[in-house]
């Protein structure tokens, strides 16, 4: 008889809750505790209603919890009793000190290493899941080593996570690739192997892979960065749509036939948003940066630059289209999620549009089919964004789509909720103010359709 292999998870947050929850579901011989300082988000994981969104996470949580899957904010306790340690907590970017607004803020990564450190008394297996810079699990390494002895000894593995939000169970469920990185010493093939056949309850063979610890590290930045690109490459050329009259769809599926090139993540919009993109593309800056490449680093930097400029370039749009003022008017902005299917508003384009719209002092009346307000409240009052006195004066929120275009000028779509696509905008242009608008950020309601009701459309990427 042996024990049941125990995992600990460090964060219960967007990755560690999901991927770990996956792991319980897959493997009913293993016992799964998610661990988080915040005791408010492990009461919500305990409860009927999920501090996360993802379709298909609530039918995989109630179905494990309490039988192989625990979620719990005694950290230390579960800790020490795991065999497997995952820590996956935020790496925010760095807002003040050396590296700010680049390098990733590791202090949260370190002071769960030094409690694996304190806490462990017997050998650990700790694996890198949060996306780090290249080199982390060798700080990593030091601290644990500072606390080992003959008895307690710690092996570190990276394992980045490559699931995408809104999709994320079906990403778990079936990767692309499962990436291990360790050490090649006989201690470390031995910790990947035990980590691979956690992994091997669902996953075919050859889709784990394994590498050296920094290339996994790095490979984690570089296919974010490779991601991100494609997405800032479409957008400039939706630029150049715009100005000429190509449309930048029928551009994107031309392309996109070249098996070489392949036709996901072609679809222009008003940005790319979530926690990761930016973050991680700014981190490979710093790194190169600090590796005297700034070649390197200028390249990928303009990545995040022509993101930036893809949202201020919409903005121009509207505001022209608008008789070149938005000044008192309403606007109804369609979706506040940085992509549809999640919750997350992390670093969501609505965020900067609604800023710029707040700043030429409009009024935006908010519709997400998911976001809670108080995210809302709390993402726009943010000082950088909006002062709570013009965010009182100016924003509204409301439960319906139908509600929120009541008595405006125009509708913005900024998230690509399906639900989008087939609203009877016959009912919505009635309630409207004429001349009515539509500026579609993610092109995808059938701009002939409201042409015909009357609407005057702009879709970005297209000279309609
Ligand atoms: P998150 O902010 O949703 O969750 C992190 C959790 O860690 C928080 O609940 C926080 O309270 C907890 N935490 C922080 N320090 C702790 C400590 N010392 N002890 C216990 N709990 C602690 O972050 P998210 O989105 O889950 O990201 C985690 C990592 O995964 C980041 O490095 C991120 O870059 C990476 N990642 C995120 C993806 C995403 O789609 N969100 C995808 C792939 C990787």
């Amino acid at each position: 008889f042996s024990p049941k292999l125990k995992i600990c998870c460090i964060g219960a947050g967007y990755v560690g809750g999901p991927s770990c929850a996956v792991i319980a579901y897959k493997c009913p011989d293993i016992q799964v505790t998610i661990v988080d300082i915040n005791e408010q988000r492990i009461k919500e994981w305990n409860s009927d209603n999920l501090p996360v969104y993802e379709p298909g996470l609530d039918e995989i949580v109630f179905a494990c919890r309490g039988k192989n899957l625990f979620f719990s904010s005694d950290v230390d306790f579960h800790i020490n009793e795991a065999d497997l340690i995952f820590v996956s907590v935020n790496t925010p970017t760095k807002k003040s000190g050396l590296g700010a607004g680049f390098a990733s803020d590791l202090a949260y990564l370190e002071s769960a290493t030094r409690r694996i450190a304190k806490v462990a008394t017997s050998s650990k297996i700790v694996i890198e899941k949060s996306t780090v810079p290249c080199k982390t699990a060798e700080s990593m390494r030091a601290i644990l080593d500072a606390n080992s002895n003959d008895l307690i000894r710690f092996d570190i593995l990276s394992n980045p996570e490559f699931l995408a939000e809104g999709t994320a169970i079906n990403d778990l469920l079936h990767p692309d690739r499962v990436l291990i990185g360790s050490l090649t010493t006989p201690e470390g093939i031995r910790a990947r192997s035990v980590l691979a056949s956690v992994y091997e309850h669902w996953v075919p063979k050859e889709k784990i892979i394994t590498a050296n610890l920094w290339s996994s590290e790095l490979s984690k930045l570089a296919a974010n960065a490779l991601l991100a690109q494609r997405i800032s490459s479409i957008n400039s050329l939706s630029a150049i749509c715009e100005a000429t009259g190509a449309d930048v769809d029928e551009v994107a599926f031309a392309c996109g036939l070249d098996s070489r090139i392949g036709p996901k993540f072609l679809k222009a919009s008003v940005g790319f948003g979530g926690s990761c993109f930016q973050k991680d593309i700014l981190n490979l800056v710093y790194l190169s940066e600090s590796l005297n490449l700034p070649e390197v680093a200028a390249y990928w930097n303009q990545v995040v630059i022509m993101n930036e400029y893809q949202k201020e370039r919409f903005t121009s749009r509207i505001i022209k289209s608008l008789f070149n003022t938005i000044t008192n008017k309403n606007l109804a902005i369609f979706g506040f999620a940085f992509k549809k299917n999640t919750g997350d508003t992390r670093e969501s384009a609505a965020i900067t549009l609604i800023k710029y719209f707040l700043r030429e002092n409009a009024n935006v009346r908010i519709y997400d089919p998911k976001v809670p307000k108080e995210q809302i409240v709390r993402d726009l009052t943010d000082p950088e964004v909006a002062s709570v006195e013009k965010f009182n004066q100016r924003v509204q929120m409301f439960d319906c789509p139908y509600e929120a275009a009541k008595g405006t000028d125009a509708i913005v779509i900024v998230t690509e909720w399906d639900e989008f696509k087939v609203l009877d905008y016959q009912k919505i242009y009635g309630e409207m103010n004429k001349p009515a608008f539509v500026f579609d950020g993610r092109s995808i309601v059938d701009y002939n359709v409201l042409k015909k009701i009357g609407f005057k459309v702009s879709v970005v990427g297209k000279a309609i």
